[in-house]
């Protein structure tokens, strides 16, 4: 009975920390996602912030994420504010968003990224800065009228792009925002606001 007992606590004491962490205001934090060091894997860290999950840049910024799918490693971060009557991004200061190198998590290539106030030498890109472009539809809603006139494009952030980054600075682009999955056709209300992330499977 003893030794049955002992061997037990051994067992239990050895148990690799896998456990689920617990829900963040009302959301799930499905594994291996983790807020904490006693959930999840250390490697796929966000945070819970006053009830609120977000996902912390390399540059130090918090983002909120805004839905998480663990079915397909996917969540979804909220783009950073335009600021108010102004058309900056209110992470333009770090450069934008940027992940680590090294990171656990990618941009997938379902996101389409529109970039506002840009500097005239965007046009030798080959992003889409047509009088059609989504942007200028943008322009027209609240967040975006701050950007309204600005030189602005829109391009599909997919494999022939850095996967680790979304860049504005001062004198290039100094605000952006970015839509999962847009359609061509689809109502600018049915547009949804986000950068999808994706997360590698844990080793
Ligand atoms: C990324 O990983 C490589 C190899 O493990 C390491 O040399 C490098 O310093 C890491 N970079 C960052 C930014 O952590
Ligand atoms: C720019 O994007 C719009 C909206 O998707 C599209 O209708 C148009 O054909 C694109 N223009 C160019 C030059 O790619
Ligand atoms: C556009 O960008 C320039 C710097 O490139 C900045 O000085 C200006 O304030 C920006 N415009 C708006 C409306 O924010
Ligand atoms: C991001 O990571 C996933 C999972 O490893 C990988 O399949 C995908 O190709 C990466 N995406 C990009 C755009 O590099």
């Amino acid at each position: 009975m003893m030794f049955v007992i002992i061997v037990l606590l051994t067992l239990l004491s050895h148990a690799p920390a896998l456990d689920v962490c617990p829900k963040c205001g009302n959301m799930e934090v499905p594994y291996p996602l983790s807020t904490s060091d006693n959930c999840g894997n250390p490697r796929y860290r966000i945070y819970c912030n006053s009830g609120a999950l977000e996902f912390l840049s390399a540059q130090g910024f918090y983002y909120r994420i805004l839905s998480i799918n663990p079915s397909v490693r996917k969540l979804v971060i909220s783009p950073p504010l335009i600021v108010k009557n102004t058309c900056c991004s209110s992470d333009l200061s770090l450069g934008g968003l940027s992940l680590n190198e090294n990171s656990s998590f990618n941009i997938s290539t379902h996101n389409t990224v529109m970039l506002f106030n840009c500097s005239d030498n965007i046009l030798l890109s080959p992003l889409n800065c047509s009088s059609t472009s989504f942007c200028r539809q943008y322009e027209e809603v609240g967040e975006g009228s701050g950007c309204k006139g600005t030189l602005c494009c829109h391009f599909l952030k997919d494999t022939a792009m850095t996967s680790h980054r979304i860049r504005v600075r001062a004198g290039g682009c100094t605000a952006y925002t970015s839509v999962v999955d847009i359609k061509p056709g689809d109502p600018i209300d049915r547009w949804n606001y986000g950068i999808e992330l994706q997360w590698l499977p844990p080793l």
